[in-house]
């Protein structure tokens, strides 16, 4: 076992980690929505208003702070006046990005408030730029947000809903150097800034708007945003998403359980490179936007696989091992690092859609290891990054650190660290030492396994956190780090 060396200061504080950086992504595609977390009012599955319980359990657990709905590059073609009103006589549409199948409306505009509600998480709604209309968008708000007298709100009330909706998170479009228009950049920009002027703040209600970013590290999309997105009155957006996917081969995704020792490290290695992306993308906005107004979100991020066995390729189903736990981990660290600009991340996606943190099968439902890191990492959120620092040990051969770490303090003084080690051999024991902090309690979990271990609906539960014991030392505490591990410690003074 090697010793490495660590340090925490909590006198140095860095950023708010904004509870909104462990938020997921749900889209219209194979079973995310449907059987996913929508099985219908009829279904024999146990649900509230047609959404599963076990589902909105699990997520209320690692306290979801927020969802992006309808898509991804379903939002692009999604009309939102086909899901309201009477769920027989609603239209139907061909879902012409994930599979071809038939999408049936059923769930829609109510049913998203009605399950975000639920899990008690805000809503972050995509809007339809790439086949969509300025005023179809701005009906929307219209209809979600407006208390007044108003043909949208009629129609609204008519549905069931008197009050409006409280919707922060708007994004205006998606992918729309893609799937969303396979528009460039200054042409998105020109209407990125006719689509925000009619998506309007109605009393009571304050939007936060999202303009399509860049696909991993197109900096030139950036810079353009950047250059083009400050209208006559100052900055028309309020942050520009990002989207970053670990795979390197789009023609040779690999499979999700089956891989080389090499292939793991590979994986962890893309997944780590996103800090040098995240890196450049700051050093653009810095340069026009030094006062740090404008967030990024990485509102797409997670790992992508060959699709599993006998499942429609279109419906991007895959297993989910300790190795997406360790990519998982990797990546929040990298987000809470860069907290002071990256104020939302949604992995991709939810539920039975590539690197899911639920899996469901008919009444069954199982959480993934990745789920698993949410639970570890869930109290960051909201906490305060402090200055931490760990001797870089590297995994041979790869530009790929051993251990990587995050530190936050809560308002009430509680610390939390969450150290990983994705090595497959060496065992670490972290010697830490917490400058001016006499420890008084500490409580520890882990969540560990071989990298191929996961859970299926068999084996629930092969792969879950545990209670772990951390030694007090004089002046911190040391931990053990056994290969392929995460442990969340929580410290108070
Ligand atoms: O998450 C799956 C797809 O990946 C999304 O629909 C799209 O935005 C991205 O390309």
């Amino acid at each position: 076992m090697k010793s490495l060396r660590m340090v925490i200061n909590p006198n140095d504080k860095r950023s708010h980690i904004n509870r909104e950086i462990y938020g997921n992504f749900s889209e219209h595609l194979g079973r995310c929505i449907y059987g996913g977390f929508y099985v219908g009012e009829d279904s024999d599955i146990p649900n509230t208003d047609g959404i599963r319980n076990d589902v909105v359990e699990a997520f209320k657990k690692i306290k979801l702070p927020v969802l992006r709905w309808p898509g991804g590059c379903f939002a692009d073609e999604y009309h939102w006046k086909d899901g309201i009103g009477e769920k027989s006589s609603r239209k139907k549409m061909v879902n012409t990005n994930w599979g071809g199948v038939t999408e049936d409306n059923s769930f829609g505009t109510h049913e998203f408030m009605r399950l975000c509600e639920l899990i008690g998480c805000e809503p972050y709604i995509a809007g339809n730029v790439g086949s969509g209309t300025v005023r179809e968008m701005s009906e929307w708000i219209e209809y979600m947000t407006f208390d007044g007298v108003s043909p949208m709100t009629e129609l609204r009330r008519k549905n069931g809903r008197e009050k409006p909706w409280k919707l922060k998170y708007l994004g205006i479009g998606n992918e729309n150097w893609g799937c969303g228009g396979n528009m460039q950049p200054e042409y998105y920009a020109g209407v990125y800034r006719q689509f925000q002027s009619f998506c309007k703040n109605y009393p009571g209600n304050e939007l936060y708007k999202i303009a399509c970013g860049p696909s991993g590290g197109d900096c030139n999309w950036t810079e353009s945003m950047m250059k083009n997105l400050k209208g006559e009155y100052g900055w028309t957006t309020n942050a520009i998403s990002m989207h970053y996917y670990s795979l390197k081969d789009w023609n040779n995704k690999g499979s999700a359980r089956e891989f080389t020792d090499d292939k793991y490290y590979e994986l962890l290695e893309l997944a780590a490179n996103v800090d040098t992306l995240i890196t450049r993308h700051k050093e653009i906005m810095n340069r026009y936007d030094p006062e740090k107004k404008l967030g990024l979100i990485v509102d797409e991020w997670g790992t992508w696989f060959d699709v599993e066995e006998g499942t429609n390729p279109g419906f991007l189903y895959q297993q989910n091992t300790m190795r997406d736990a360790m990519v998982a981990a990797i990546s929040l660290d990298i987000f809470n690092k860069h907290s002071d600009r990256v104020v939302m991340a949604n992995i991709a996606q939810a539920v039975n859609v590539l690197q899911a943190v639920i899996l469901t099968e008919g009444e069954k439902m199982v959480t993934t290891p990745t789920y698993h890191i949410f639970d570890l990492y869930k109290e960051h959120q909201d906490g305060t990054l402090i200055y931490s620092h760990v001797t870089d040990e590297k995994i041979p051969d790869r530009n790929l650190s051993a251990v990587s770490q995050s530190v936050s303090v809560q308002e009430n003084g509680a610390m939390h660290i969450t150290l990983s080690n994705c090595s497959l051999t060496e065992e670490y024991e972290i010697d830490c030492c917490i400058l001016d902090t006499a420890v008084n309690s500490v409580s520890a979990r882990i969540l560990t396994g071989e990298a191929h271990a996961l859970n299926d609906f068999d084996h629930p539960d092969n792969v879950t956190v545990k209670p772990y014991d951390v030694e007090t030392v004089h002046g911190g505490i040391k931990v053990k780090l056994p290969p392929c591990s995460a442990v969340a410690v929580e410290i108070n003074a």
